[in-house]
């Protein structure tokens, strides 16, 4: 098992530090433009492995070449936003930067895994989809598996009970108009509706959708890292293990859930071939006009790409 991260930045070093501490691949290579930087990671993380008693052995380049081979390819790299630069104008250069990474993965690991982890992360998944000539099953986009993570910890805070307990899921896009689906939610198996006032789960929803933004108000720079580095390894986990895990996660749709030719969260089972088949939940009315807005919004953002 040979793992890839493009971008060294904090979620891919994050990712590659779990990576290496649940000692889940043989080989993990980290790629970077930034010269120096994947190397001195790559070995700081290395040195751990001594203590972390891993196999894993981890080492970084400014070249892909050391990628060849890879089985999963964890799309990390991007830019932040910056004073006077529009969304659509990230859009475009995160675009860029997704289309070329991806061709350089495609060629030298044709048989990979693509797991594109990059914001805007529908769209982004969309790029790598279409750029890369994969069949859909082997472009699969992280956002689901944070976003429902978000939620479990905020259902785990109101009842305090052991998060093991509590299982939920969150659809659509991800952004303000993603869709957690509360209605599925239980806590061992008792609905949180059940558990909950209507105006507590309100608020837990309002504050999933802005799970990011509270995190970067804190930070002041930068975004998240912990938890979306956890939630690429947990995808990781269940690709390596072939585990069948169902998860939220972001695959190009052809007629599911209402959609086509559009990428977005929806329930999959995951596995050693990557998405095995994609889980249709019956959504209620109001559920599936969420969903529905929530992929106008990533169409919106569609629009602005210039392909
Ligand atoms: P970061 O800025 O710490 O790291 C990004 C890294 O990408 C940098 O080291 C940069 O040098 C590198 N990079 C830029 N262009 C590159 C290229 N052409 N080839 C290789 N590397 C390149 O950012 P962070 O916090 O690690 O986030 C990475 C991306 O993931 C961002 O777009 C962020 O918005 C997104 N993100 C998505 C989440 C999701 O749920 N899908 C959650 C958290 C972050
Ligand atoms: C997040 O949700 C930035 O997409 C990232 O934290």
């Amino acid at each position: 098992m040979k793992i890839t991260i493009i971008g060294a930045g904090n979620v891919g070093a994050t990712a590659a530090q779990i990576i290496v501490d649940k000692n889940l691949a043989n080989e993990v290579f980290i790629y970077d433009v930034i010269e120096g930087i994947p190397q001195g990671k790559a070995l700081d993380i290395y040195q751990s492995s001594a203590i972390q008693n891993s196999d894993t052995r981890i080492y970084g380049a400014n070249n892909m070449e050391p990628s060849s081979n890879s089985d999963i390819i964890v799309m990390t790299a991007g830019m932040a936003r910056k004073p006077g630069m529009s969304r659509d104008d990230l859009l475009n250069i995160n675009a860029d930067i997704i289309r070329k990474v991806t061709e350089e993965a495609v060629k030298y690991s044709p048989n990979s895994i693509l797991l594109v982890v990059t914001n805007p992360l529908d769209v982004m998944t969309y790029v790598a989809f279409i750029n890369s000539h994969f069949p859909r099953n082997r472009v699969i986009g992280m956002s689901g598996v944070l976003d429902t993570a978000r939620l479990k910890a905020f259902i785990c805070g109101e009842l305090y009970v052991s998060i093991g307990n509590i299982h939920a899921i969150v659809l659509g896009g991800h952004g303000d108009t993603m869709v957690p689906l509360t209605r599925f939610a239980t806590v061992a198996g008792v609905p949180v509706t059940d558990l909950l006032p209507q105006h507590r789960i309100d608020a837990i929803i309002e504050r999933t959708r802005n799970g990011g933004a509270e995190i970067v108000k804190h930070l002041k720079t930068g975004s998240a890292y912990y938890a979306p580095a956890a939630a690429v390894v947990q995808m990781i986990d269940t690709i390596v293990k072939n585990r069948h895990r169902i998860m939220s996660c972001c695959v190009y749709l052809t007629g599911e859930y209402g959609h086509n030719h559009v990428c977005l969260g929806v329930p999959i089972k995951l596995g050693r071939q990557g998405m095995e088949e994609i889980v249709q939940i019956k959504l209620n009315d109001e559920e599936k006009a969420a969903f529905d807005k929530s992929a106008d919004a990533v169409r919106e953002q569609m629009a602005a790409l210039k392909l």
